[in-house]
This record gives structure tokens, sequence and C-alpha cells, in this order.
């Protein structure tokens, strides 16, 4: 029997993450491509470098922000946040890591309501160097230093977390993405940039650890520059606050803000509006 695909937001509520399928066709990959090289030295949200309006059948459309929607939450939350990134020379695994901040509760008590999407704008279901994801880890606590167990077990004993969010999950997933696809993850989700794909066993799936000592004729290459948008999306939820409140003021990331604020003029908020999209930050972009 065929099992039944999950409509993907509950794949990505169970889980911690999904994978749409075909959102963009290879025309608009193509366009994206092309956006990425020119404007990947500005250090801004996509939305304020789309002088040639490339972005307008893609991530300014009507389908994308209603799959958005289907899969996040009716509300939808933008503040800013994305990023283009082009990767020709690090090749190497990284490590797993979460990528939501100011988050001090219980991950299998409370919910988190900032998400990242990828789209990884070349194939990883038969090539290495998408992105690996641990599934379920959305609602456990990422414990892989001694100063986090640390923190944690503080945490413990104050009788503030669950011991079950302590139990680790080892389900891991080289997300078989295409040029095309976007992936969306759950800030609380373990995952890990660049995974290595077996030659033989494409569909197995290591600790990233592992991954990086493979030797290279074990493993697939990866066949185009590795080229990549990343956006932020939230609702409205006291975690997206403190999300948001942490990026404003990351010193590392100053200049991203300030340009941000500059270039607002540039912004499409008509079309945000349109589609009943909330701007986060608007009157400290105004300002
Ligand atoms: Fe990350």
């Amino acid at each position: 029997m065929i099992e039944e695909k999950k409509p993907n937001n509950i794949f990505l509520n169970e889980n911690g993450y999904c994978l749409v399928k075909n959102v963009f066709s290879s025309e608009e990959i193509t366009k994206l491509r092309k956006f990425v090289l020119d404007n990947h030295h500005k250090n801004q949200d996509i939305y304020l470098s789309d002088t040639k309006d490339l972005l307008k059948s893609n991530f300014l459309s009507d389908k994308f922000f209603n799959i958005l929607k289907e899969t996040i939450g009716e509300e939808l939350l933008y503040f800013l946040d994305s990023s283009t990134f082009i990767d020709k020379i690090q090749k190497k695994t990284g490590i797993f890591h979460i990528d939501a901040r100011g988050d001090e509760e219980d991950p299998i008590t409370t919910e988190y309501k900032v998400w990242r999407i990828g789209f990884y704008l070349q194939d990883h279901k038969n090539n290495s160097g998408g992105i690996k994801m641990i599934e379920k880890s959305h609602k456990k606590l990422l414990t892989n230093s001694i100063k986090k167990i640390y923190y944690s077990l503080k945490k413990l004993k104050k009788k503030n977390y669950k011991l079950k969010s302590f139990i680790p999950t080892f389900k891991y997933i080289n997300i078989p993405s295409e040029a095309g696809d976007m992936i969306i993850w759950n800030g609380r989700t373990h995952h890990c940039g660049r995974f290595k794909r077996l030659k033989n066993f494409e569909k197995f799936n290591l600790h990233p650890l592992l991954d990086r000592y493979l030797p290279d004729f074990l493993v697939r290459e990866e066949t185009q520059d590795r080229l990549v948008i990343f956006q932020n999306w939230a609702l409205k939820h006291s975690s997206a606050t403190n999300y948001i409140n942490y990026r404003i003021n990351q010193k590392s990331d100053e200049s991203y803000w300030s340009n941000n604020k500059t270039q607002y003029k540039n912004f499409p908020k008509d079309i945000f509006d349109k589609n009943n999209i909330l701007i986060e930050n608007h009157s400290y972009l105004e300002k």
C-alpha cells in the first residue's frame, strides 16, 4: 500500500520540517540563480535588492504567499530578514544547531513560531550539499555542548523542563530537495548545513561527523555552485518577538539592519498589504 503524503502543515508540525515540492518552475529558478549572483554582495533584505523585478513572479507571487499561509499559518509576519548565499569553497559539513534565539521555554510543552525557509537552487536529491534535519527534534533540547547541558540541567532542576525534552532523537534526514522546492523548518529543529550523499546508498543518512570523514570516492559531488535563498517568517507570538529583538540587536548584523532602513522605500509593501501580510518593525524602519 502506498502511504499517502501528509499535508505540509501537519508534516511540519509533527516533524519540525517539511519539503514543499515544485514551488517554482525551472524558468523561475534560472531567474533566481541570476538574482543571487547579481545581488549577493548587498547586505540587505532580498526584496530591497529587486531592482529588475526578478522576484515578482516567484517570491512576490500569490502562489508563494498562499503556500506559506497554508503551511505556517494565515496571519503571517515578515520582518525583512532574508539573505542570499553562494558557496563554492566550503565543502565541509556543518554541525547540528538550531536557529531559535531568545528561547528559554521547554520545547515539549511550548510552541515556537518562527520558521526559516530555504530555497536551495540546485539538485540535492541526487547530489551532496543540501540540508540535514533531525526528524521531530523541534520537541527536544539541543544538548551538544557542555555549556548547553549545564544550562539545561539548571532548568530541569527548577522543574521548568520535562525530562523527555532531554532524550534525543536520531532520525537524520538528508533533505532530497531539487531546484524549485522549498524547505521549511521550525527555529527549534536541529539541522546541519551540507550533507554528503553516498554514491551507492543514496538514501542512507549519517550523522554529520561521519559525513565529514567519508572519503570522496564514496560520495556524490556537488555539480553546480551552491546557491541558496533564506527567509525568516513568523506568526505573532512571544517567541517571534524575542527572536526579532535578538536579530535587530545583533551586533554583527548592524549594517544589515541599517541598510534595510535606508532602502525601505524600495520595499514592495503594497504587495504584502494586498496579501494581508503584517510587516513587523514597520515603525522602526520608517523612523
Ligand atoms: Fe541554521
